[in-house]
C-alpha cells in the first residue's frame, strides 16, 4: 500500500475517474491526503463528482478538494476546453497530470474489431495512447512551469503488463489480423515510450518527472463482461463479472502505485512501476530511436487532427 503523504500544496489531475474506477479510488486517495484534485469522466460527471465528495464527507476529508469536468480524449475540442478550462480555474498551478482513462473493448471477443473513432483511428490508439498525448502536450507547458518553480512536478501514465504482448514494428505498420488485446497493448506500449521520452526530454531541466505504472489486474468497469446479448447473454455477463471478481482486485488496490507514484517524494522517473515498486518493461519499451520517431510521429498526427477539426472536416 502507499504511504501517506501531506498532498495539501498539490494539484492534480486525475483523467477517468467513474465510480468503480481505478481512477475514482487514486482521486480519492489523493484528495483525503489533502491534493486539490480535479476528475474526468466523459460524461455525467455531476454523479461521478457528488459521489466522490460523499465519500470524502464519510471520511472527515474536504470536499471541496474535488472537482469534475468533462473531458473525451477522442475529441479535439473537448481536449482544448478541458486545458484552457484548468488553466484558468487553477491559475497555471498543475503539479501532478494521472493520465490514468483508458478503454480496453471486446474482451471476451478479441477477433470483432470495434468502430473506428469519427476521425479515422483504431480506438484503442486513439483514445489510451493519441488522446492522452494530446492532452499531455497541451498541459506540459505549466508542468515544466511547476516543476522549475516547486522542484518536482510528474506525470504517471497507467498502462498495463499487456503491453508485452507485442512489438515496437507493430505501432507503424500492423499487419496482422485484428485483435483487441493486441490493439490494446500497443496503445499501452506507445503509452511506456512516451513516459521514457517525457524523462529524457525534461527531468533534469524542468525537475519534470515521469512514471509508468501498471496497476494490477482489478476488478472496474473495464473489466465488467457486458460483450454477451439477450437474455442468455445477460446471464453470462453476470456468471463471467461473479467469477472474475474473485481473481481480480478491488480498485482501492489497484489504485496504489498510481497513489504512490503521485505522492512518494523523491519518484524515480523514467520507470515502469507496479506493486508499488519498479519493475522491468519489455526489452520493446528500452529503444530510445523507437520513443523518439514515435514522438515525432504523434506530435504530426495531433498537428494534423487539430488542424482537421478547426478546418471543420474530421
Ligand atoms: N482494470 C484492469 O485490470 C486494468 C489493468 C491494467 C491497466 N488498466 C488501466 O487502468 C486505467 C483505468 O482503467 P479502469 O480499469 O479503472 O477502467 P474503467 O473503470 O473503465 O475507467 C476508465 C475511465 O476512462 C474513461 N474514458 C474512457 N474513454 C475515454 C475517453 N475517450 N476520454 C476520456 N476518458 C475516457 C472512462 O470515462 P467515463 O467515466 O466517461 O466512462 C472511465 O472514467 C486504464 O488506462 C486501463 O487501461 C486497467
Amino acid at each position: 500500500m502507499a504511504e501517506e503523504v501531506d498532498m495539501s500544496s498539490r494539484n492534480v489531475i486525475v483523467t477517468g475517474a467513474a465510480p468503480h474506477s481505478i481512477g475514482y479510488e487514486t482521486a480519492k486517495i489523493l484528495a483525503s491526503w489533502g491534493a486539490t484534485v480535479v476528475v474526468t469522466s466523459t460524461h455525467n460527471i455531476e454523479l461521478m463528482e457528488s459521489s466522490l465528495k460523499r465519500d470524502l464527507r464519510i471520511i472527515g476529508a474536504d470536499e471541496k478538494k474535488i472537482t469534475a469536468h468533462t473531458l473525451d480524449l477522442c475529441d479535439v475540442g473537448s481536449v482544448n476546453n478541458f486545458t484552457t478550462w484548468y488553466q484558468k480555474n487553477y491559475n497555471d498551478q498543475l503539479h501532478v497530470l494521472i493520465n490514468n482513462a483508458g478503454i480496453h473493448k471486446n474482451i471476451l471477443n478479441p477477433r470483432k474489431k470495434p468502430p473506428m473513432t469519427k476521425d479515422g483511428f483504431e480506438i484503442h490508439w486513439r483514445t489510451n495512447f493519441l488522446g492522452t498525448f494530446h492532452l499531455t502536450s497541451l498541459l506540459l507547458p505549466i508542468l515544466k512551469q511547476n516543476g522549475l518553480e516547486n522542484g518536482d512536478a510528474r506525470i504517471i501514465n497507467v498502462t498495463s503488463h499487456l503491453h508485452d504482448r507485442v512489438k515496437n514494428k507493430s505501432m507503424f505498420n500492423d499487419d496482422r489480423g485484428y485483435h483487441s488485446w493486441d490493439a490494446y497493448g500497443l496503445s499501452k506500449l506507445a503509452l511506456i515510450h512516451f513516459t521514457f521520452e517525457i524523462q529524457r526530454r525534461f527531468a533534469k531541466k524542468y525537475n519534470l518527472q515521469s512514471a509508468a505504472v501498471h496497476p494490477g489486474s482489478v476488478m472496474t468497469n473495464l473489466t465488467q463482461i457486458k460483450e454477451f446479448e439477450g437474455k442468455i447473454g445477460y446471464l453470462l455477463n453476470q456468471i463471467c463479472s461473479s467469477l472474475a471478481s474473485f481473481v481480480l482486485l478491488r480498485p482501492i488496490f489497484g489504485a496504489q502505485t498510481s497513489v504512490m507514484c503521485a505522492s512518494k517524494y523523491p519518484l524515480q522517473g523514467g520507470n515502469y512501476y507496479a506493486r508499488c515498486e519498479i519493475v522491468e518493461s519489455s526489452d520493446e519499451t528500452k529503444d530510445q530511436k523507437v520513443s523518439k520517431l514515435l514522438w515525432d510521429n504523434s506530435d504530426a498526427w495531433v498537428k494534423t487532427l487539430v488542424k482537421n477539426s478547426r478546418d471543420g472536416h474530421e
